[in-house]
């Protein structure tokens, strides 16, 4: 399938195409080519040691096989399918369904195969309260699908106890079994200790696999099946980018390619901060969960040695065309600090002729007869040429079109770039612990029992008071 294969562009960053100011010229990318290669020797030797389990999963059969037997038990007359969870354990659900499924699936049964999806990863009762109103109507149709690594992640955990007590109430004890499914880790957790005590049905979150690295395991798997995904290509896709990004020679490999720009220019031209900007509506979640995925990896308080560093480029996404009306001002005028990041489709998978103008309306008669899809990409190139004459470094990933294999290839290309970029930058990209601070706190001000807890609750008071005399 190599005419399916994604296409990392980088002319655009080059000296020659940008000038010597903010392009990179080719003494700098042969400095760049010699670091690379040492750091995607040592992203390789990771691998190997089994440092870094979320590289196997492509070529898992476990894990694939146990969400298509769950799916066969499941599938069957449910209506609505429903994740809870957040961060790593949503984002990836979010955005296999957006690229791969229409984008009237919940509203249009002829567009879809298989239930309605949901995926509610935030806990604001307004939300909540209206999705439970209506959920309840079909209470027998709807499977929950409740995931969540530790199992202690606040709003996971609220939102399921609220689910749960409801489904008791509503379907007794063996209803809430039949249509609660719990992704948990292997063994340990509370939500594993719950499953068990309540005879639960579970998938598993891999061990070692971090939320941000587990789209491609039951953790993403199952709602995408469900929902008629072909996970076997998204899973062939990785596998064929997998092939790719083990190579040290930074021309041949496109992860240490975006690795080594994106570090370049934040650790050497000032450049802090990262825009993904697709131009398409089926690639924008996958920029939700780039931003998480780059954010939470890289941005560190202390290098690999302890040392303080405060390192971290920032990502923002951005929607072509939509965006164009609203944030392209600032990209091509405003601080020259970002790299841009395209994500372009040269097909697709369905096309849109433009009717005749009106009579009497010249202005817009060019338009007449072309198609939806080659406007979109008239318009992306437009934005590349308008940031490229203001000397904007620019990137662009090509999808052939997108598909379960093109959309699995994207996924590990980030996945492993985000692990090279680890090594550039010289952080730990799989923990997360300023993450964790907010969520302790959390429990302690919501009366978690123990002493620390009590003791951060008190801490956290004082500063968090709204004095009167600074509200205006
Ligand atoms: O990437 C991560 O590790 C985080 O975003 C987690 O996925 C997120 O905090 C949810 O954690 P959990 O799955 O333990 O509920």
């Amino acid at each position: 399938m190599a005419n399916s294969n994604l296409r990392l562009y980088w002319k655009n960053v080059t000296a020659a195409a940008i000038g010597k100011e903010h392009g990179i010229t080719p003494a700098a990318f042969r400095k760049l080519a010699g670091r690379v290669r040492k750091a995607v020797a040592r992203v390789n030797q990771e691998r190997e040691a089994g440092a870094t389990p979320y590289r196997d999963l492509p070529r898992s059969k476990k894990h694939p096989q146990a969400v298509k037997d769950m799916v066969a038990q499941v599938r069957n007359g449910c209506e609505n399918l429903v994740v809870l969870g957040i961060g790593g354990s949503a984002l990836g659900n979010i955005a296999l369904q957006t690229a791969l499924n229409s984008p009237l699936h919940n509203l249009d049964e002829a567009q879809r195969q298989g239930p309605r999806l949901f995926v509610l990863d935030n806990i604001d009762p307004v939300q909540f309260g209206a999705f439970l109103k209506w959920a309840e109507k079909g209470l027998d149709r709807t499977v929950w699908n409740v995931i969540s690594k530790s199992g202690e992640t606040a709003e996971t955990a609220a939102q399921f106890m609220i689910v749960r007590q409801m489904l008791l109430n509503k379907l007794g004890h063996d209803g809430y079994r039949r249509q609660v499914i719990a992704t948990t880790d292997v063994s340990r957790g509370v939500l594993r200790r719950i499953s068990a005590n309540d005879g639960l049905r579970t998938l598993v979150v891999p061990e070692g696999v971090g939320g941000r690295f587990s789209v491609l395991s039951p953790v993403g798997l199952f709602s995408a099946a469900m929902c008629g995904i072909d996970i076997d290509l998204l899973l062939a896709g990785a596998r064929a980018m997998d092939a790719r990004v083990k190579s040290e020679d930074l021309y041949a490999n496109p992860a240490a390619m975006i690795a080594a720009l994106n570090c370049h220019y934040y650790q050497e031209r000032g450049k802090n901060i990262a825009v993904m900007m697709p131009y398409s509506f089926q690639l924008k979640d996958l920029t939700d969960w780039y931003r998480q995925l780059w954010a939470e990896s890289l941005g560190k308080a202390q290098d690999r040695k302890g040392r303080a560093v405060h390192v971290g480029p920032t990502p923002v996404n951005a929607l072509g065309a939509t965006d164009q009306h609203s944030q392209i001002q600032l990209y091509r005028e405003g601080p020259n600090d970002k790299l841009f990041t395209f994500l372009e489709v040269e097909r697709f998978s369905r096309e849109i002729t433009i009717g005749p103008a009106p009579a009497g309306a010249s202005e817009v008669e060019f338009l007449a007869g072309k198609t939806l899809g080659a406007l979109l990409n008239s318009e992306k190139q437009a934005s590349e040429y308008a940031l490229l004459i203001n000397e904007r470094p620019c990137l662009t990933i090509v999808f052939p079109e997108i598909t379960a294999y093109t959309v699995g290839q994207f996924i590990y290309l980030y996945e492993v770039a985000t692990s090279i970029a680890g090594v550039l930058l010289d952080v730990n990209p799989y923990d997360q612990p300023a993450v964790e601070l907010g969520k302790e706190v959390t429990r302690a001000l919501e009366g978690k029992p123990g002493a620390d807890y009590e003791d951060l609750a008190r801490e956290v008071q004082s500063p968090m008071k709204k004095d009167r005399e600074y509200l205006v």
